[in-house]
């Protein structure tokens, strides 16, 4: 049996999409209702739910409609793509060990939500993407997948940012293969 995987993402959802064209995605989730990365899955006819910390009383309220529906779906895998929330401890009581995220950046260098930014800024001769497992830590869950990227000469913060999130692309879905996630069946 494959696993049944969610994706969670805040924003643009680029990995998401990588991600839905290659492997059956049960639901994607955003904790922003104007997030482009639901355009994206309308397009790819993922369902997608959508609601924000700010309508609950409290992130453990919160956290607890997200366990509702991984629940409801019998979600075997939460794969967080450009989550921005710290993941608290009412999802992570459920779903620690069945919870991965993608960084852009080679940790523990550079955690943190600008990892691209910062490891620019540092002006390091190389950073790279890690994936790990989730634990009540910033990005500092045990490492599944890391790959270097070297900044080139020439690079501008552009092309840089653009390296890594082509190296995102490739390793999301080695990685999800990995962990025993099955691609769409021709
Ligand atoms: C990615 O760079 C990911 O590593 C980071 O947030 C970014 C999300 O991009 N956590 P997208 O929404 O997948 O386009």
């Amino acid at each position: 049996m494959t696993k049944r995987i969610a994706v969670f993402a805040s924003g643009n959802g680029s990995n998401f999409q990588v991600i839905a064209e290659q492997f059956p995605v049960a639901f994607v989730f955003s904790d922003h209702r104007d997030a482009y990365v639901l355009e994206r899955a309308k397009s790819l006819g993922v369902p997608s739910y959508a609601f924000e910390l700010k309508e609950f009383d409290n992130k453990a309220a919160y956290e607890a409609a997200i366990v509702d529906l991984l629940e409801e779906h019998e979600i075997d895998l939460v794969v967080l793509a450009g989550y921005m929330k710290i993941v608290a401890s009412t999802l992570l009581a459920k779903y620690e060990g069945r919870m991965i995220n993608i960084h852009p950046a080679y940790l523990p260098e550079f955690p943190g939500a600008h990892g691209i930014e910062d490891a620019w800024a540092a002006g390091v001769a190389e950073s790279g993407v890690t994936i790990h497992w989730v634990d009540s830590g910033v990005d500092s869950g045990q490492i599944i997948r890391q790959e270097r990227v070297p900044r080139l000469e020439g690079d501008t913060i552009d092309s840089f940012e653009e390296r890594i999130h082509a190296m995102e692309y490739r390793l999301y879905p080695e990685v999800l293969e990995s962990l025993g996630v099955k691609r769409h069946q021709e």
